[in-house]
C-alpha cells in the first residue's frame, strides 16, 4: 500500500513536471521561433447559440481566456454566432454570413478552435450544425483546419442535460475536416459541461473550469503542434 501511494505520488509528480517542461520548451521555442517578434498563434472560439452574448459566449470566453494565459504569443477571439444568419450546407451558392468569417477560419496563424454550443433536445444546436456544414470549403485543397486542435463545450439548462453528448458530437464532426480532437485537462478530460442557472453560469464554479480546463489544454496542444508542424 506504502509502494503504491509511493508510486502515485511519483506518477503524479512526473505527470505535473511532464506537462510543465512541455509548456516551458513551447515557450521558449515559440519565441524564438517567432523571433520575440509580432508573429503569434491564434486560438478562436466560436459560441454556437442564437442568442448572442449570453451562457455559451460567456463560457466560450472563460475558455479563451484560460488559453490566452498559456503563453503570451497566444492571442485568443471570439466568433459569437448569435444574430448571425448561418445556413447549412447546400448545393447552390448561399448568401449569408459565414463567408465573411472564413479569412478567420483560414488564417495561417490559426492554431486551434473551441467550439461551444448549448444542448438543444440532448444535441448541438442547429446553428452550431449549420456552422460545421459551412466549414465545407476548408475541406478543399491543403485542408485548412488539420492537424489542429479542437475542444468543444457545451452548456444545458439542467445539471445532467446532454452536454457531455453535445461535446462528443461536435468533436466527431470536426474530425471530417482532419482536427484533432482535444478535451480538457483532468478532471474535465471531454471538455467543458456547463450548467446553467437563470441565464448564469458563473454560480457554476465546476462547470466554468471545466471551460478552463478545456481552454488550458487546446492552448498547449496548439504550441505544441505548431512547433512541430513548423
Ligand atoms: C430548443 C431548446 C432546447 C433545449 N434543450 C435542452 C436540453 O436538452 N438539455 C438542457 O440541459 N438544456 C436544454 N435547453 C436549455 C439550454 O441549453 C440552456 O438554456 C443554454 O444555456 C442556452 O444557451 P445560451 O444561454 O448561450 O443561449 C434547451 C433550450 C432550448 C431553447
Amino acid at each position: 500500500m506504502k509502494d503504491m501511494k509511493s508510486n502515485v505520488t511519483r506518477r503524479n509528480f512526473l505527470t505535473s513536471a511532464g506537462t510543465a517542461a512541455l509548456a516551458v520548451t513551447a515557450t521558449t521555442a515559440l519565441a524564438a521561433d517567432t523571433g520575440g517578434g509580432g508573429n503569434t498563434l491564434k486560438i478562436l472560439g466560436v459560441a454556437c447559440s442564437p442568442r448572442k452574448g449570453m451562457t455559451t459566449a460567456k463560457a466560450v470566453q472563460a475558455a479563451l481566456d484560460a488559453a490566452k494565459g498559456v503563453n503570451p504569443r497566444l492571442e485568443v477571439e471570439l466568433i459569437d454566432l448569435g444574430g448571425l444568419s448561418i445556413a447549412g450546407w447546400s448545393p447552390t451558392s448561399i448568401k449569408d454570413d459565414f463567408d465573411a468569417l472564413l479569412p478567420k477560419l483560414k488564417d495561417p496563424r490559426l492554431g486551434g478552435l473551441i467550439i461551444g454550443s448549448p444542448s438543444y433536445f440532448r444535441s448541438l444546436s442547429a446553428l452550431c450544425k449549420a456552422f460545421i456544414e459551412r466549414c465545407m470549403p476548408l475541406r478543399e485543397g491543403t485542408m485548412a483546419l488539420a492537424d489542429k486542435p479542437v475542444g468543444a463545450l457545451s452548456v444545458g439548462g439542467n445539471r445532467n442535460g446532454g452536454q457531455e453528448l453535445v461535446v462528443q458530437q461536435i468533436l466527431t464532426a470536426m474530425l471530417s475536416y482532419g482536427m484533432v480532437p482535444v478535451g480538457g485537462k483532468s478532471p474535465a478530460m471531454l471538455g467543458g459541461t456547463l450548467w446553467n442557472t437563470k441565464d448564469d453560469v458563473s454560480q457554476d464554479e465546476t462547470g466554468l473550469q471545466s471551460a478552463k480546463l478545456l481552454g488550458l489544454h487546446v492552448a498547449e496542444v496548439a504550441l505544441t503542434l505548431a512547433l512541430k508542424n513548423a
